[in-house]
């Protein structure tokens, strides 16, 4: 037996016994007569005593063990007499009677401790070795307990799993297809699924009305924090059901993980339209663990000769609380963020509220105490607050006060890890324009049905068109979407109308869906959650790369398996692929 208990395991009901341990070498500490090895494996820490009046032999081995060496070693459980709280293991230490090493180890490139000294490339090189370390165990093992969760909620509700196919054809989700070549079909290719979209709907065609899938996905794009180009959704598609019944089922599939995983028991979904987000906070996420809600000023702030304002299409402001003291240092740089390029705004208004009931702006010579005192009433300024004002078009002035919001909410310490706010925004528009191809494209994908009663409004102001389409948004993160389907091929023949599809097109690329569509498509919908997104946001991150065992770094590599990488010419050749 290699091992009788792991390294986590041992404390002081364990006193006196024989045991084995194996793992590897965090620390060794030579103090003279005594030799101290922490020895480390999934489960914790364990000291391990040698003592040079006991056995020189073994104590000087002992002293030898390098970092990252794997051992086994046999002894008795003695009580500590300097004694860690810190660790459960840290009452007790193994009298070492026997030592045997079964790997030696290179030096690691960085500690293998909670804080590393390596950098991140580094430590994405030898991930294997940045696996080993306790945060990164963590992570993984709460992505298991998510997987685990939701596997038991949506059993229970009589959800099952189907596998998709991983190669098939382009699928519709808006971003770049990975494409595979295939060599038995010359000149053709697989994509990858960016995801099973259309496999689910034609699901819901064969009778299984209640699938799900932890299923990989994947998307040529552009990478950020919360991006991959392989990444993971828990992927659920409902028959016979209307879009309440996808709100109540995956409200409840949500409140199960964060029970179940996290002990926490969330408040009331709140809800909120697409169009509200936009106007309150400037962005269809909306991060609602704190307040700071837009208030458009237009009316109090136009026709006073103050230009920025006049010919602005929108003036609109947040109220910072209890920021008046913010010095004048501090304001610059609140200036200097919101001309950042990231931000995009060409500058920012502000007021201060003083404790002494008087008020000063940027822009008094234009607007008076009475004036500023309309503001205050407006936005519920009170003494003390901070006014921000930002003006502009419609669309540029949201995201810049909604960016600002952010930055402020993380600067105030508002935007607390522990704690978690959901949110379904409901009513998306069905239909964006995209200024590259001069065209209305899916906002979310072509099979998402609009609202029965905008259906007119497609030939008149396909903007205004409103889809049965929703988000769950948490602390500010998309980490859902769905919709429900359009099951009617006529309505969907309209849709790929509307989106400049010919006829050709769209049997060639959706042919088989509609053909589907045919023999009886049972009305359906369902939604899509990121699943690292979800653990990361879990886990108090926003970035999934920790929450996932093999990422990718920004440029898409996997720099430990060197990937992509060159192919043979004899491969190539077989793929009847000639490089330029
Ligand atoms: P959507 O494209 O909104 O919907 O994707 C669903 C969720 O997947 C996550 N996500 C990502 N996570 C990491 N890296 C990425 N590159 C990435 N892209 C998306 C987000 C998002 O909310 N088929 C539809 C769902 C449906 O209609 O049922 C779909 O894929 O958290």
């Amino acid at each position: 037996m290699l091992r009788t208990h792991t390294c986590g395991a041992l404390n002081i009901s364990n006193i006196g016994e024989e045991i084995t341990l194996s793992g590897w070498v965090q620390k060794n500490r030579d103090l003279g007569g005594m030799t101290f090895v922490d020895l480390r494996d999934r489960y914790g820490i364990t000291q391990l005593a040698f003592n040079m009046d006991f056995n020189i032999a073994l104590c000087t081995a002992a002293r030898k063990l390098g970092r990252e060496f794997v051992i086994q070693i046999s002894g008795k459980v003695i009580e500590r007499i300097s004694k860690n709280k810190n660790i459960s293991t840290g009452e007790i230490e193994i009298e070492v009677r026997e030592l045997t090493i079964l790997n030696k180890s290179k030096l690691p490139p960085f500690t293998i401790e909670n804080d590393t000294d390596g950098g991140e490339e580094i430590r994405m090189k030898y991930r294997y070795l940045d696996i080993r370390r306790n945060p990164v165990q963590e992570n993984l093992m709460l992505r298991h307990d998510v997987a685990k969760a939701t596997r038991n909620y949506l059993d229970n509700q009589g959800f099952i799993e189907v596998e998709t196919p991983y190669l098939i054809k382009s699928t519709p989700e808006g971003a770049r297809d990975f494409v595979v070549p295939s060599r038995m079909n010359e000149r053709q290719f697989y994509a990858l699924p960016q995801s099973p979209q259309t496999f689910k709907q034609l699901l819901m065609v064969a009778g299984i009305d209640k699938y799900y899938q932890i299923v990989k996905c994947f998307r040529d794009e552009d990478l950020r924090a919360d991006r991959q180009p392989e990444f993971t959704q828990i992927d659920c598609e409902m028959s016979f059901i209307e879009q309440e019944d996808i709100l109540i089922t995956f409200e409840g599939l949500i409140r199960h993980l964060l029970k179940e995983v996290k002990g926490v028991e969330l408040n009331e979904f709140l809800r909120m339209t697409y169009d509200a987000a936009m106007q309150l906070y400037g962005t269809d996420k909306p991060d609602i663990r704190f307040d700071m809600q837009f208030i458009e000023m237009n009316e109090l702030c136009q026709g006073k000769e103050f230009e920025v304002f006049d010919r602005a299409e929108l003036v609109v402001a947040i109220n910072a609380k209890g920021c008046t003291n913010y010095t004048r240092k501090q304001l610059d740089k609140l200036v200097d963020f919101v001309k950042t390029p990231q931000v995009g705004a060409t500058g920012l208004i502000y007021c201060k509220y003083n404790e002494d009931g008087t008020s000063k702006s940027t822009v008094d010579r234009f607007f008076d105490e009475d004036a500023r005192n309309a503001w205050a009433a407006k936005a519920g300024c009170e003494k003390g607050d901070l006014l921000l004002i930002m003006a502009g078009g419609t669309q540029k002035t949201r995201k810049a006060l909604g960016t600002l919001r952010l930055h402020l909410a993380e600067e105030l310490g508002l935007r607390n890890p522990e704690e978690f706010a959901p949110l379904w925004v409901l009513d998306f528009p069905l239909l964006k324009w995209d200024e590259d191809s001069e065209r209305y494209h899916a906002m979310h994908h072509p099979f998402t049905s609009p609202k029965p009663n905008d259906i007119p409004l497609l030939d008149t102001d396909p903007a205004a068109v409103r889809a049965n389409a929703y988000d769950l948004v948490l602390n500010g993160n998309e980490i859902g979407g769905g919709s429900i389907r359009i099951h009617d091929k006529d309505l969907q023949k309209l849709m790929f109308k509307h989106l400049g599809f010919s006829d050709k097109q769209a049997k060639e690329q959706f042919g088989f869906l509609m053909d589907a569509f045919e023999y009886g498509a049972p009305p359906h919908g369902g939604i899509a959650f990121g699943f690292d997104r979800l653990c990361a946001i879990m886990g108090g991150k926003e970035s999934i790369r920790d929450f996932i065992a093999f990422p990718k770094n920004n440029a898409g590599r996997d720099i430990m398996i060197d990937s992509p990488s060159d192919i043979d010419e004899e491969q190539l050749k077989e793929l009847n692929i000639r490089l330029l």
